[in-house]
Order: C-alpha cells, then sequence, then structure tokens
C-alpha cells in the first residue's frame, strides 16, 4: 500500500516538474506554500527562496489583487484573469492569464492554487516558428538558386581559362582576368549565402570559453571607448558543442555590437541557464541563455522583421551576411537566436538546448 502511495506521490512530482504552466499554492496568509519549477523560472526565484514568502515579495501585489485572492479562499469561489499585465519584483512586466481556485479544507487549513500562463511566451513561441519556417523557406529558394547559378558559372570559368591559354598576347588576358575574377567572387558570395556547410565537430564545451575567446579577439581590435561587462552563471554545465562554430557566430554578432557603438559604449555578455524552455516546436528541460547586449543605437525599425535574411544590412560596406551565418550556425546545434532591440540596448539573445547535459 505504502509503495502504491510512494508511487502516486512520484508521479504527481514529475506532472508538478514538467508542467509548463507556473503554478503557486497559497495559505490563507497569502504565503507561498510550494512553486513549481516553471513558476521558478517565470518569477527567477527557487522554491527554496521563496517557501514562507508573503506573494508580494515575488510579484507586485496590489490592494485590489489581494482583497480578490482573499475573497476567493473566504467563499470558495475559483476565479480567472485573461491577459493581465503583472510586475515582478525584478521590475519585469509579464502578460499572464491566470486562475484562482481555493482548495477544500484540510485540518481546517485553506489553500488557493494560482495556475498562471505566461503569454509573452505563447506569443514568443508563435514568433519563433515563424522565423524558423520563413527562413527554411528563404534557404530552400537560395539554394535553387544557387545550384542554377553555380552550374553555368563553372562552365564560364572553365571556357574563359580555355581561351586565356589560346590568346596571342598577354594584353588580352587581362579581359579574361575579369572574367575568372568576377565568376570567383560570385561563386564565393553564393557559397556565403548558402551557409556554412560544415558538419559541427562537437566536443564538451563550457561556453565561457566561447565567449572569453571571442571578446579578447574583439578586444584587441576595437576602440579604447568600448567597455565589456561580463554577467557569467559560473553555474552552468559543459555541454556538447562545436567550439568553432559558437565562436563564429558569437563574433558575427559582437562585431555588430561594435559597429554599432561607433567607438564608444558598453557591451555586455550574460550567460543564465533555463528550465523548461521551448525552442521553435520543441520542449526542452535545460537552456542555455546567452543574451549579448549593446547600448548603440539600435536597429532601424524597418529592418528589425528582416535582420536574420541573407543580404540584409543597414550599413554601406556591409554584406548583410553575418546574422544570416551566425543564426544558421546556432540552428545547427538545434538553438536560436533573437533580436530585440531600440535605441540605447540592442539584446541578440542564442538559445542553446543543454539535453546532453544532467545539471
Ligand atoms: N547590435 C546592432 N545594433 C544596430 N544594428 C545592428 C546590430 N546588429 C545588426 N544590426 C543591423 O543589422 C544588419 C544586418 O547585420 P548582418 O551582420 O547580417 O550584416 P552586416 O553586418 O551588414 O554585414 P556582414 O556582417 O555580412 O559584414 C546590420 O547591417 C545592421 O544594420
Ligand atoms: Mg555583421
Amino acid at each position: 500500500m505504502s509503495e502504491i502511495v510512494a508511487q502516486t506521490e512520484e508521479t504527481l512530482n514529475t506532472i508538478l516538474d514538467n508542467l509548463s504552466t507556473a503554478v503557486i499554492l497559497l495559505n490563507e496568509d497569502l504565503c507561498i506554500e510550494f512553486i513549481n519549477p516553471a513558476c521558478e523560472n517565470l518569477f527567477q526565484i527557487s522554491y527554496k527562496r521563496a517557501h514562507q514568502q508573503i506573494l508580494s515579495n515575488i510579484l507586485f501585489v496590489n490592494d485590489e489583487f489581494a482583497y480578490r485572492l482573499k475573497h476567493c479562499l473566504k467563499t470558495e469561489h475559483p476565479f480567472s484573469e485573461h491577459e493581465v499585465t503583472i510586475r515582478t519584483c525584478n521590475a519585469d512586466s509579464l502578460t499572464i492569464n491566470y486562475t484562482a481556485t481555493p482548495l477544500s479544507q484540510t485540518e481546517n487549513k485553506r489553500y488557493l492554487l494560482l495556475e498562471i500562463n505566461h503569454l509573452d511566451r505563447h506569443l514568443r513561441i508563435a514568433r519563433e516558428e515563424k522565423l524558423l519556417n520563413e527562413q527554411n523557406a528563404t534557404k530552400n529558394l537560395i539554394r535553387g538558386m544557387a545550384h542554377e547559378i553555380k552550374n553555368p558559372l563553372g562552365g564560364l570559368r572553365g571556357a574563359a581559362q580555355l581561351l586565356e591559354r589560346e590568346l596571342p598576347g598577354d594584353n588580352l588576358k587581362e579581359y579574361t582576368q575579369i572574367i575568372i575574377g568576377e565568376a570567383d567572387r560570385l561563386q564565393n558570395l553564393v557559397d556565403r549565402m548558402l551557409g556554412p556547410k560544415i558538419i559541427p565537430q562537437k566536443q564538451e564545451i563550457n561556453i565561457h570559453q566561447v565567449m572569453e575567446h571571442v571578446r579578447q579577439l574583439v578586444q584587441a581590435e576595437c576602440d579604447k571607448g568600448i567597455h565589456f561587462n561580463l554577467d557569467y552563471d559560473p553555474s552552468l554545465p559543459y555541454f556538447s558543442a562545436d567550439p568553432d562554430l559558437l565562436i563564429q557566430a558569437v563574433l558575427n554578432i559582437t562585431r555588430n555590437a561594435i559597429s554599432a557603438l561607433e567607438g564608444h559604449g558598453e557591451i555586455t555578455y550574460k550567460t543564465r541557464h533555463i528550465r523548461h524552455f521551448t525552442i521553435g516546436h520543441k520542449h526542452h528541460r535545460l537552456v542555455l541563455q546567452i543574451d549579448i547586449i549593446d547600448n548603440g543605437h539600435g536597429i532601424p525599425e524597418e529592418l528589425i522583421d528582416q535582420i536574420f535574411y541573407p543580404m540584409v544590412t543597414g550599413r554601406a560596406d556591409g554584406t548583410g551576411l553575418g546574422l544570416s551565418i551566425a543564426q544558421s550556425l546556432i540552428n545547427q546545434h538545434d538553438g536560436l537566436i533573437e533580436c530585440d532591440s531600440q535605441p540605447g540596448q540592442t539584446i541578440f539573445t542564442i538559445y542553446l538546448p543543454l539535453e546532453n547535459t544532467d545539471a
């Protein structure tokens, strides 16, 4: 019998651990009795720290909200609210749907169950799906075009070489060299547009080795007026990835930040881990989040939705390939890059699943 009880408890715990809905159990004084991992994630607080704290210590509770919760406990009538904006104690604002359900009395104690669905998260997932779909469509289009361009280009180059050999004098070689040179340039461009073909050579790495490698590389070449802030989570586990490909992705994003800063400003590297997070369609238990933040002029509004497409650039000397390459390198690791930008703050966020670790 006790074995069955233990098994049921274990199953219930597994369910609570894996729910993507944030769950909070409150007592009559609106003190926290329990939160699940999705809730830890949402409010950036551990269960240990939240336990027995009053609810207003993790989210802003105004008088009306407190009254509604207490009233719900008293009358035992559940209620729901949709698209409510709340503020966490870290001053983040979240749009949520929530349901408050009073639990039947046990040993004269009343409890209130709060189920919270983070709407920004759903919007983000829908946006990511759209981004991934659009990128796949562009990739297929480019692949098709590249194929059509590359074949005749090879013929053109070969013919120019043959012609060069037959030419009576060197003075005409200048022209065949132009054909060969331009064919090579086009070939190069098509290859870059197609993105890296390399199969990742994965090994166990720590993300901070990658970040520090890029920082040292760019710090040597950028102006003294650019300052780096490091906000690393030292507890991040090793994971399996190709360090060279990640270096390239972080480098492309960092170089853009440097160019946006025009000689003066700050770049912040921030690393964190998130539990239970969806990238595209796929749910992951543990995900690495890398933020690369700069306080430059921001991305022009008309560009923001297109920056991950190849050949999209806002710079006179840009080829517009840096971000599309970075995105495809991170996609090769089942991750995703997102961007949020306004004048004075541009954040590129890289999400990478840490599935193969047990942290
Ligand atoms: N941190 C940033 N701040 C402001 N604008 C940015 C930032 N990052 C990217 N951009 C904008 O996005 C555009 C696309 O970037 P991307 O790296 O793909 O191409 P590029 O930098 O123009 O050229 P390339 O990287 O191929 O040399 C940039 O031209 C720039 O206008
Ligand atoms: Mg670039």
